[in-house]
């Protein structure tokens, strides 16, 4: 449907009064004037353009206790998310054609936002990454072991990277050194335990043999959910076709804070000390850190609820992500501009998508929000499967619209678009 959209509108860096017009699912104006047609008012709320989270684990195939594509895209829709890109550690991992064409046609018919898929590098399919390239946005290193991960040797990288620049797409890369690792395995029995198995020398060694590894200044690399002072330190003058991404849980969280179920907060890399914390505050401020990520990786309670050693790592994010720094803005803590920058603009021209900023001639994906409606996150509320929040009780403004290619996809409580609404992008 064609129609125009009146408000306080994100436009070239300020709020405007406007009207943004949409035809065929794209934004084809924005003016000053009213234009004849259907036509919505959002009155005090303002339009932002909605978010895209390039690292979410939806566990589909494979693991549906977990999460499916279909609950995580409602999560995610909920959260003001209009695409996400999944990654290969599903059943089976996604590190052939055939399980990326089947992952596809499969999620096709589940997702309520955009998707693109990311293929798995591993030390046997290397010479595939052309291949394979028609069939994902992108690629996933892991250079550290991590839940059902697929693990890259350090001998290989180079060659898998070389590969992937000539295949024209993004390498994502989860940055800790697996030798590193190994040296400080232990048994864990806490938070303290698990950063003191995962200093932060693992992330760092990690980042600059990936940062060695770079085969030319075309070759796109993203260093994934970056944890660490030391870390940041090592990519302080790296090159710009280098992003690096941060996740909410490691910048409003550290391990002295986090006493109780201590096991909820398991994640790789591990949350760290308050020094980290604030470096990847200033990382982010500075514009060292581009990207905000949630690497949304559910557990149902069950997993969580046993000794530490045994849970599994990973903590649920997407639906957070964008009205947790929402509420930051609010607070001071960063500007919209930059948050726009780590969460809209900059992920959209990383993985070549017309998304990510209102601006004519791209998708119609924005949010309408009221910036003075802080709430309490709810795990009771959201709408994932695995029914908890590492943020319970923190600060959030959740969008009221989400709108993706101009089409309504939620409102405050329900979903108004069906299962498979959502498109694969960035192939
Ligand atoms: O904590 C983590 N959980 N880190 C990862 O790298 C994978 C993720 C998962 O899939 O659970
Ligand atoms: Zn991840």
């Amino acid at each position: 449907m064609d129609f125009t959209v009146e408000g306080k509108i994100y436009h070239k860096g300020s709020f405007e009064e406007a009207y943004l017009s949409i035809r065929q699912g794209k934004i084809a104006a924005i003016k000053k004037t009213m234009t004849s047609g259907s036509h919505l008012t959002v009155g005090s709320q303002v339009i932002l353009p909605a978010g895209i989270d390039c690292h979410v684990h939806f566990r589909d195939p494979g693991f549906p206790k977990k999460e499916d594509f279909s609950t995580g895209s409602a999560a995610a829709a909920f959260g003001g998310i209009s695409c996400v890109f999944d990654m290969p550690n599903t059943q089976p991992q996604t590190t052939s054609v055939r399980a990326l064409l089947e992952k596809t046609q499969r999620v096709t018919q589940k997702s309520y936002v955009d998707f693109g898929l990311l293929a798995g590098v591993n030390d046997e399919n290397i010479s595939m990454l052309p291949e394979l390239s028609a069939y994902c946005s992108g690629f996933k290193i892991f250079l550290g072991s991590s839940t059902n991960t697929l693990h890259l040797n350090l001998q290989n990288l180079h060659r898998a990277l070389v590969e992937a620049e000539q295949a024209k797409k993004i390498t994502f890369v989860h940055a800790e050194d697996e030798l590193c690792l190994k040296k400080h395995q232990a048994t864990e029995q806490s938070l303290v335990d698990h950063l003191r198995c995962r200093p932060a020398r693992c992330e760092e060694e990690a980042i600059r043999t990936v940062l060695k590894n770079i085969p030319s200044p075309s070759s796109l690399v993203h260093i994934c959910h970056l944890s660490s002072r030391d870390g940041l330190e090592a990519l302080r003058t790296r090159p710009n076709n280098i992003s690096v991404g941060v996740t909410p849980h490691h910048l409003f969280f550290d391990a002295p804070m986090l006493q109780k179920n201590q096991t909820f907060y398991k994640v790789n890399p591990p949350i760290r000390s308050s020094f980290d914390k604030e470096a990847l505050w200033n990382g982010m401020n500075t514009h060292l850190i581009d990207i905000l990520e949630s690497d949304h990786a559910p557990h149902t309670l069950e997993e969580k609820n046993v000794d530490f050693d045994s849970a599994p790592s990973g903590v649920p994010g997407v639906e957070t992500l964008y009205p947790l720094m929402l509420a930051a803005v609010i607070k001071g803590q960063l500007t919209l501009d930059t948050l726009l920058w780590m969460l809209c603009e900059r992920p959209a021209q990383l993985l070549h998508l017309p998304k990510g900023k209102l601006e004519v001639g791209r998708d119609a994906d924005f949010i309408v929000v009221d910036m003075k409606k802080t709430q309490m996150i709810s795990g009771e509320n959201l709408h994932s499967k695995c029914g908890w929040t590492p943020f319970e009780g923190y600060p959030a403004i959740f969008p009221s619209l989400l709108f993706i290619r101009g089409e309504q996809v939620i409102d405050d409580h329900q979903l108004l678009v069906k299962q498979g609404f959502g498109a694969s992008v960035g192939v």
